[in-house]
């Protein structure tokens, strides 16, 4: 069966696996004979960890008083406090980016980008498969059509050279995604954006401070959407920002998300456009704000230890660490590797994750061939699409899944270690290395039918 373990179940489980394991470490004798050790701990033997893993998300009592004067002062909402815009102008500095509209999500920022950059019904827009699937509902929910280009199973981001081949008359926006805090390859995607005069929104969703080329995720194209939902490096619960250097864009993008209500340049014009209500709570940006400086110390671990992993991980046979591009800084919103199978005696990726959970290393698949799922079918069976798209072209967009050869190995391949295990001491996470080493060494026993 396949292991659909998702990111946001992930953290639950790694959460009470720490604890699980603390208990078990607790119980045990320090001495460990050498041969117990060495059996895989999946089949009886001792795990490599035995410790607990950072929990996540982590809070200071240092926080608690900003929080509960917004509480007690009954300013909730953006309209009637200080601390929203506040936060926008520091998100803006930290980045490197002109300006920030805070949002309710990661979601609605994109929503936000998506309608600000013209993408309308029937419209449609190329965007990475290897995402989470909030990325093609936004495009859907604009009844637009998202077309996958395909995944480089080196980077696992978008592969700039699939884009050129799907564009078609209808295609109005580039939407790459910076997955796992991996920076997508953005010159030539903005060349080609360029040069077919399409939008460029990042969904920066999960790249808080990643970096391209000198700059930051998020600035690198028109538009940059970020979520600070509960599992995220900076998290308040739910929350997300749309970042760009146009005042513009922007001043468009805070009218939309307020209602329609004009903004900056945009005064004075009555309800000149449509909009919605898609604003963060005064709660949000509060918390938001006490983060910043961990969300910057804790990137610099995260990084040291994912070079670590990576240098390491490389030599094992079997095991291949995402590559960046060039000249780019991941922030490891997951760490990610590649797992074949042949080199592990023909263990199945799914009995390799037990193994590795067993020897105390929570890990998960990455995502699956979720174009597959039954929401695009949905899609494209619906009255709104069937009325916006030929058949022939829906017939078409179905079949096109197929040429996703790319993203499919990359969904076979992919096994993932969650984000706070990047922020244990270099000891611990040593032992992701060790028992990656261990599963290898026993993995013909492991591969044996049960
Ligand atoms: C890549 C990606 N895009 C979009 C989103 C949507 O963000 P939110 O959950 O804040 O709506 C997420 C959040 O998980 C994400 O990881």
């Amino acid at each position: 069966m396949q292991n659909h373990l998702t990111r946001r179940g992930f953290i639950g489980r790694a959460a009470a696996g720490s604890v699980a394991l603390t208990w078990l470490g607790a119980g045990r004798a320090p001495t460990v004979f050498a041969a117990e050790a060495s059996k895989p701990a999946l089949l009886g033997g001792t795990p490599v960890h035995r410790g607990g893993w950072p929990p996540w998300p982590t809070w200071r009592e240092s926080w608690e008083p900003p929080i509960i004067e917004v509480l007690r002062s009954g300013r909730w909402y953006r309209g009637d406090g200080e601390h929203v815009a506040e936060f926008e102008t520091r998100y803006a500095q930290l980045l490197g980016a002109k300006r920030c509209l805070a949002t309710a999500s990661g979601t609605t920022a994109l929503l936000v980008s998506l309608h600000v950059m013209d993408v309308d019904a029937g419209d449609e827009v190329i965007t990475s498969p290897f995402t989470f699937i909030a990325t093609y509902n936004a495009i859907l929910i604009n009844k637009a059509l998202p077309v996958f280009a395909d995944t480089d199973p080196a980077t696992l981001t978008m592969d700039p050279a699939s884009i050129e081949s799907r564009i078609t008359e209808r295609t109005r926006a580039i939407l790459p995604v910076h997955i796992y805090g991996l920076p997508c390859d953005m010159d030539p995607i903005n060349a080609i954006a360029r040069q077919h005069k399409l939008a460029v929104i990042e969904d920066a969703c999960q790249a808080w401070l990643a970096e391209y080329k000198g700059k930051k995720c998020g600035v690198l194209g028109d538009l940059g959407c970020f979520s600070f939902q509960n599992s995220k490096h900076i998290p308040s619960g739910e929350g997300g920002a749309v970042t760009g250097d146009s005042d513009e864009l922007l001043d468009r993008c805070q009218a939309f998300h307020n209602c329609g209500r004009p903004f900056g340049n945009l005064k004075g014009q009555g309800y000149f456009t449509r909009g919605s209500n898609y604003r963060m709570q005064q709660f949000q940006a509060v918390l938001l704000m006490q983060q910043f400086d961990k969300l910057v110390r804790e990137t610099a671990i995260r990084r040291e230890n994912a070079d670590y992993l990576t240098a390491q991980l490389s030599q094992i046979p079997g095991i291949r660490p995402a590559r960046l591009p060039e000249n780019s800084r991941g922030v490891w919103h997951l760490y990610p590797f590649a797992y074949d199978g042949q080199q592990f005696n023909g263990l199945s990726k799914n009995k390799f994750i037990q193994a590795l959970s067993a020897e105390g290393i929570p890990c998960s698949n990455g995502y699956h061939e979720q174009y597959n799922d039954g929401l695009l079918d949905e899609a494209i069976a619906s009255r709104g699409f069937k009325r916006l798209f030929s058949a022939a072209r829906l017939k078409a967009y179905r079949e096109s899944f197929r040429e996703l050869k790319g993203n499919a190995q990359v969904c076979a391949n992919t096994v993932a270690v969650f984000q706070s295990l990047l922020l244990a001491e270099r000891s611990n996470v040593a032992h992701i290395v060790e028992a990656i080493q261990k599963i290898h060494a026993n993995s013909a026993a492991l591969a044996k039918p049960a």
